[in-house]
């Protein structure tokens, strides 16, 4: 059964919660589904989901356990609220808060310290992808998380597919996925992102290597949401 994982970016009042139990009401048994909500909402999130097999993840977190860090939450923090995973490196953050290698590789540390599991992204910009160096640029971001291979979970997000519609052809899905398998080996789950919604979710699905999913967008509404789980 494929792991399919809703982020939730910064989108989400109270009023969406409904929207999370209508998930945890409509999910099946054997569903593996995750919803990653905005950090105000993660406590009544994880009460929302409670008793379901939903199971709640966040976005990002600090390297560090607590401190003076204005505005930051930090991965001990998700785990007590309730969640089992936690997202790192997303292209957004790498573009908006700067993440490099370092913090990134804090972070990870980070999430294994607080008991979750990290849902690392990789991908590669138009710009990479055109010049054919996008399976080089992956390894080359994989490189952090290649000695704890079985204790990550890497999804594979070209930032040009995030949120615009446009997804990789299949074959281009699978020469990255069969390239990112070769390089961690068999025990890492490998999920793609980008702009998948119940359409498409069963051919991206599909593909060999992929074993789930990263969605964006079409994780806010419970419909589409369980429409991709239905594909998988
Ligand atoms: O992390 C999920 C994401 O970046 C993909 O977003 O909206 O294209 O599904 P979206």
């Amino acid at each position: 059964m494929a792991l399919i994982i809703g982020n939730w970016k910064m989108n989400g009042l109270k009023a969406g919660l409904a929207e999370a139990k209508k998930v945890a009401e409509g999910a099946k048994p054997g569903d593996q589904l995750v919803i990653c909500p905005p950090a105000t909402l993660i406590m009544a999130m994880s009460e929302a989901l409670a008793g379901s097999n939903v199971l709640l993840g966040g976005q990002d977190c600090h390297a560090k356990e607590s401190g003076a860090h204005t505005g930051r939450v930090s991965a001990e923090m998700i785990a007590d609220a309730g969640a089992t995973y936690c997202i790192v490196g997303h292209s957004e953050c790498r573009d908006e808060l700067r993440d490099d290698d370092d913090v990134l590789a804090g972070k990870v540390e980070a999430i294994l310290r607080a008991g979750l599991v990290p849902v690392f992204c990789v991908g590669e910009s138009l710009e990479t992808r055109e010049a054919a160096k996008a399976e080089s640029f992956v390894k080359g971001q994989l490189e952090l998380v290649h000695g704890i291979a079985d204790r990550v979970i890497v999804a594979y997000e070209p930032i040009w597919a995030i949120g615009t519609g446009k997804v990789p052809s299949t074959d281009d899905i699978a020469a990255m996925h069969q390239s990112m398998r070769d390089y961690l080996g068999e025990k890492t789950p490998l999920l793609y992102g980008g702009s998948v919604k119940p359409s498409n979710a069963a051919e991206i699905l599909s593909v060999p290597h992929v074993g789930g999913a990263l969605v964006g967008g079409a994780s806010l509404k419970a419909e589409d949401f369980l429409g991709i789980a239905r594909a998988a």
